[in-house]
């Protein structure tokens, strides 16, 4: 069963087509990054502008490269929430219109729970070990940061969340505060390897007993330590990128693995962004082992926003005969 998966929650217009909900034949991503750079985050005008002039090209582009026409298409999924609703829009009414023409099912997908599903996705040839269920997923993105509980694929109880910021917005707001550019994440990942300390320190809030996490807090502490320190001879981007970088992580780590020990549940599934962070997939691979639990991170270029992970999930949700998620 080939699926095309559109998403267009936020400013990356993507398509892909997806066999058996596991097999990546295509899975195309066009950015409008650069345009957002210059403003230091996304604005929502720009990227439903660029989702209308770019959706069908790069749907074209991703049957193209998936060596498929329409006729090869045996259903359609598409983000439905949550999102940019300007952006949201572009990819559902395009998808709806598609599938009213084609007559072939349509299933609208969780953005973030898809995310999770990015760990059963393979490409072509590969010989991956996949995870298996049930599992406890860690989501940390740039609007999100949660943990869920996975029965099966279309079973997805939300656990806990982000009272406040999101991990990949608090990573985007310190970066903005420390002077780096947008997107912040990989700034900070690739600087704070050089900015190893033990001297600056900063601590996110731990709410004891809930699954949820706190990041406006520990955002707020870099912007007073940089508002007190920046004119010092000794002040070090690097090392402040370090020490927000460690508590982050810290933090999505424990809570993680908390959680997994509760629920007596051996599997960790990472998705998101953040979920590209060097320093939380090193620590979290290393927590995990300890307490013998098996985490899973999807390759690099499936942590980001993309359809191929709607496809997938989209597949699941199909065969299960439930229209949305539960
Ligand atoms: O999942 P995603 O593409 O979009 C949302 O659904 O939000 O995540 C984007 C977020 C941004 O906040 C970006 O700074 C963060 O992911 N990110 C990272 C890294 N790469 C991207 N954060 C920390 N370390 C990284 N290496
Ligand atoms: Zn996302």
């Amino acid at each position: 069963m080939n699926i095309l998966g559109i998403e267009t929650s936020c400013d990356e217009p993507s398509a892909a087509v997806v066999k058996d909900g596991r097999v990546i034949l295509s899975n195309v991503v066009s950015s409008s990054l650069k345009e957002h750079s210059r403003y230091g985050g996304i604005i929502p005008e720009i990227a439903s502008r660029r989702q209308v002039e770019l959706i069908y090209f790069v749907v074209q582009r991703a049957l193209a490269a998936a060596n498929r026409t329409l006729s090869g298409i045996d259903a359609i999924a598409v983000t439905g929430r949550p999102g940019l609703i300007g952006s949201l829009l572009v990819g559902i009414s395009f998808a709806r219109a598609l599938a009213f023409a084609t007559k072939k099912p349509l299933v609208e997908i969780d953005h973030i729970q898809a995310h999770l599903y990015a760990n059963f996705l393979t490409f072509p040839k590969s010989d991956a070990v996949l995870p298996k269920l049930p599992a406890i997923g860690l989501v940390v993105s740039g609007g999100h940061s949660s943990l869920f509980y996975l029965k099966t694929f279309t079973a997805c109880k939300l656990l806990g969340q982000t009272r406040d910021d999101a991990a990949g917005e608090a990573f985007d707001k310190v970066a903005r505060i420390l002077g780096l550019g947008y997107p912040g994440g990989p700034l900070i990942d690739r600087l704070a390897k050089e900015g190893i300390n033990t001297e600056v320190n900063f601590s996110c809030a731990n709410l004891e007993k809930s699954a949820d996490f706190s990041f406006s807090g520990i955002k707020t502490a870099v912007l007073y330590y940089a508002q007190k320190n920046r004119s010092k001879n000794d002040f070090s981007v690097k090392k402040a990128a370090y020490a927000f970088q460690k508590s982050i992580v810290q933090s999505l780590v424990s809570k993680s693995i908390e959680i997994c020990r509760q629920k007596k549940v051996k599997t960790l599934l990472v998705g998101g962004g953040v979920a590209a962070n060097s320093a939380l997939r090193e620590d979290l691979a290393k927590e995990s082992a300890k307490n013998n639990i098996r985490v899973f991170f999807p390759p690099l270029s499936l942590c980001l926003d993309n359809a191929a992970m709607i496809a997938g999930l989209g597949y699941r949700f199909l065969k299960s005969h439930k229209r949305r998620e539960e």
